[in-house]
């Protein structure tokens, strides 16, 4: 099995499915020790630099959370008051916070490939915690860790990734990560200019069947697990997309009900116009459990990261 000690996680290819259900039941006892105990011993000492250069609320605050509960020490960086300001480059930041020798950093940026890029200048180990459009490895992850957890497994599942998989992160990292599992199909479900880009369909090539669909209602039934994701104003090369691509694929809870298998229903959050709040109160809406999940997945990996 891979050890993830001292690592940098960039990507949701870099796991594999033996680390990945190790993971997922290391998240599950730190759960239970958390309700016990409150703050545990294992990150006593360790500090933990958060680096966010992108708007973040459930990423950043699981991580924070994650480290706190851990008994690790937490620091914030605030772009809103930093030398970015003065014009001091990401890169220099970086080299400065890294200086200071945290345990781990997590960063997040707007560029896609960010991390890797910077990544030998930097000793600290990093985690990627979304690079612009490219990946979201630690969200693939607790999406991942909610399936398991409701279906007591992930392979021989059918899953439909909706939305904008062309501009969003969440769904490559997301078909990297189940492509580590068996007997998995995926629908991509997306209007043409959304569709998912051409270097996930050529990672999970031969490793998943998949088959690309732009509407949702014919294949509802079809799936185990139907994961939405908003449409990507700030990422689209121009707003005229967006006006026309607005509304274009929408979840109720009247849609959903139209039908006798309703799969479950997740959405990495925040979530705008696709997702109806009228869908919450159906027992398949599992988006609130998916984001709380994401404090539990992220304490299991700061703990093999640390090698705690
Ligand atoms: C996602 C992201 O930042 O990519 N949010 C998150 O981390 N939960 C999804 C999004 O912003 O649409």
């Amino acid at each position: 099995m891979l050890s993830l000690k001292g690592q940098d996680i960039l990507s949701a290819k870099q796991f594999d499915r033996e680390i990945l259900l190790k993971l997922f039941k290391l998240a599950d006892e730190l759960r239970e020790e958390i309700r016990e105990k409150k703050v545990l011993s294992y990150g006593k000492g360790r500090v933990m630099a958060t680096v966010f250069l992108e708007p973040s609320t459930r990423t950043k605050l699981s991580f924070q959370f994650a480290m706190k509960r851990l008994g690790g020490d937490v620091i914030d960086f605030d772009v809103t008051t930093s030398s970015l300001a003065k014009g001091e480059t990401d890169i220099d930041t970086l080299r400065i916070i890294d200086g200071y020798e945290p345990d781990i950093i997590v960063l997040r940026q707007r560029k896609p490939l960010f991390p890797m890029k910077i990544k030998d200048l930097i000793k600290a180990p990093i985690i990627n915690a979304g690079d612009g459009w490219n990946e979201h490895p630690t969200q693939a992850l607790l999406d991942v860790y909610t399936i398991w957890r409701v279906f007591g497994k992930v392979d021989g599942l059918t899953i439909g990734i909706m939305g904008d998989l062309k501009y969003g992160r969440t769904p490559s990292s997301l078909s990297y990560l189940l492509s580590k599992f068996n007997d998995i199909k995926i629908y991509y479900i997306a209007p043409k200019p959304l569709q998912i880009r051409e270097e996930v369909l050529q990672y999970i090539d031969g490793k998943i069947e998949y088959e690309i669909v732009y509407d949702v209602t014919n294949i509802i039934e079809k799936l185990d697990v139907l994961y939405v994701t908003r449409l990507q104003k700030e990422r689209l090369p121009d707003q005229s997309i967006y006006e026309k691509l607005k509304g274009s694929y929408k979840l109720t809870a009247d849609l959903l009900q139209r039908y006798k298998k309703i799969p479950i229903i997740m959405h990495p959050l925040p979530r705008t116009w696709e997702l109806d709040t009228s869908v919450d109160t159906l027992p398949q809406a599992k988006y609130f459990e998916q984001a709380r999940n994401g404090l539990y997945i992220r304490a299991a990996l700061i703990k093999e990261v640390l090698g705690l």
